[in-house]
């Protein structure tokens, strides 16, 4: 057997997934599917069946015991002439047949009504009376009225009119038997309706909580539910008090080394002093500086200034905060434009929210004379471009700028440089918000830097 073939997909891979598509994509509309579905199904089966066989034979039953007294009455006034006006054959008819019957001299059938569209009392009586006697008739089931009327040419111009309750030719009272099967039902859906939300909030909880952990916000969460969802939810607090743990080792760590580095720093700096003026001297000072910048940087950087340094997400005025990046760009003297499109209010956290637009438009003002800053946040996503004119980066670099202390400028232009941590941070603050950023070419012919939030 071929493994390769096992991992096609079948066609009924694809009939799933043609379904799963018109399916409802929350959890609770698709559980209550699972239970409305097979109840619906149910019941249209067993309703089916009823009336079809049920029902039909009973009205069957009842019509075809009607039309057989019909036919008695009509042999016994054929047989017994001497019975003049009838009146025994009507007593006898109202008395033991509930049927209630006249004879009409001299006259002829009605011209037959309109047909009911789909009436299986009409159906079975005309078929039953087609069976048993043989005669023209004429019959009228219309009507919500309680009685049936029957008439039947007899010899001699008479007709016989009959008229019998409805009740007594038709399975009158069946819809009972519906009601209390489409009410019991509803009764039971109602209930399974109320478990299961209460079965599917907890999930619903959970999912929430890792949504909001992803995006750094914080929300209060107790595992409640079935055992395995609240195993799940216990699993996740045990998860979160693990990073968070790690986060906070990771600072005390960093602030002994950094504190341990500088103090050593220092004792340079001063040792660098008392060795008096020479270039040889003047290089080391310029590294030893240069080391110290870098180190404050890195520190900075992994101690996780973008990310999660303890600051919750608020509501925040992006317009507020792009006009001030805005003014500040325009003070270096760079034409900037800026453009939002819907919702300026996103969640964030401001302090590190604002870094990553400053890193952003900071290399945007570095690299280019024009910026322009575009924000869209018309569905729950905010997507911002950082345009600038500047000469760009090369697609196969796109991703390498990302890494701290990568920069490409070393080879353009040596003095004015950063640490080549911006888009580090950057990046890391989109990320810890549950984004991210990304590289591309910016319609205005230098780089553009997208960033994507869920906000
Ligand atoms: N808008 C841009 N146009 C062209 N090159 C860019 C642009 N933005 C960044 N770069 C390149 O990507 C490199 C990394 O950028 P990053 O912001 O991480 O560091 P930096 O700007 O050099 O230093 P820092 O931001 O820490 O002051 C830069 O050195 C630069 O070469
Ligand atoms: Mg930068």
């Amino acid at each position: 057997m071929k493994i390769g073939a096992t991992l096609r997909y079948s066609p009924l891979d694809h009939v799933a997934r043609w379904f799963g598509r018109f399916l409802p994509k929350g959890l609770y509309a698709r559980a209550l599917i699972i239970i409305i579905a097979p109840v619906i199904l149910l019941q249209s089966v067993v309703a089916y069946v009823f009336m079809e066989r049920h029902y039909q034979l009973v009205t069957r039953r009842l019509s075809s015991a009607v039309t057989a007294d019909i036919a008695a009455l009509i042999d016994i006034y054929e047989s017994y002439p001497q019975d003049k006006d009838t009146s025994t054959l009507s007593r006898i008819a109202s008395e033991r047949l509930q049927l209630d019957v006249d004879i009409l001299r001299n006259t002829d059938l009605p011209p037959p009504g309109p047909k009911p569209f789909f009436d299986i009392l009409d159906e079975t009586l005309t078929d039953e009376l087609r069976r048993q006697i043989d005669r023209p008739y004429w019959v009228d089931t219309v009507g919500r009225s309680s009685y049936v009327e029957v008439r039947i040419k007899l010899d001699r111009n008479d007709v016989m009119r009959v008229l019998a309750r409805r009740s007594q030719a038709y399975a009158s009272n069946s819809h009972i038997f519906l009601v209390w099967m489409g009410g019991s039902s509803f009764v039971l859906l109602g209930i399974a309706i109320l478990f299961l939300r209460n079965q599917i909030r907890p999930i619903l909880r959970l999912a929430e909580a890792a949504e909001a952990l992803g995006k750094g916000r914080e929300i209060e969460f107790r595992p409640r539910g079935a055992r395995e969802v609240r195993q799940a939810g216990h699993a996740f607090l045990e998860m979160k008090r693990r990073i968070e743990r790690n986060i906070e080792q990771r600072t005390t760590m960093l602030n002994g080394v950094s504190h341990d580095l500088r103090t050593i720093l220092t004792r340079f700096k001063l040792s660098l002093v008392f060795l008096g003026q020479s270039p040889e001297v003047e290089d080391l000072k310029r590294d030893v500086d240069e080391m110290s910048r870098m180190l404050e940087g890195y520190l900075a950087f992994a101690r996780g200034e973008g990310g999660d340094a303890g600051e919750q997400a608020v509501a925040t005025d992006l317009r507020q905060l792009l006009e001030e990046v805005q003014s500040d760009a325009e003070r270096q003297g760079h034409v900037t434009e800026l453009d939002i499109v819907g919702d300026p209010m996103i969640t964030v956290r401001p302090d590190a929210f604002r870094r990553l637009l400053f890193n952003l438009v900071g290399n945007a003002a570095r690299h280019g004379d024009r910026i322009e800053i575009s924000a869209n946040h018309e569905t729950r996503w905010l997507v911002l471009h950082v345009d600038d004119d500047g000469p760009g980066i090369p697609a196969d670099m796109r991703e390498e700028v990302f890494k701290p202390f990568v920069r490409l400028d070393e080879a353009r232009n040596q003095d004015e440089g950063g640490s080549g941590l911006g888009l580090a941070i950057a990046r890391d603050v989109a990320r810890s918000h549950g984004g991210d950023i990304v590289l591309g070419e910016s319609p205005l012919g230098g780089l553009r830097a997208t960033v994507r939030l869920p906000a």
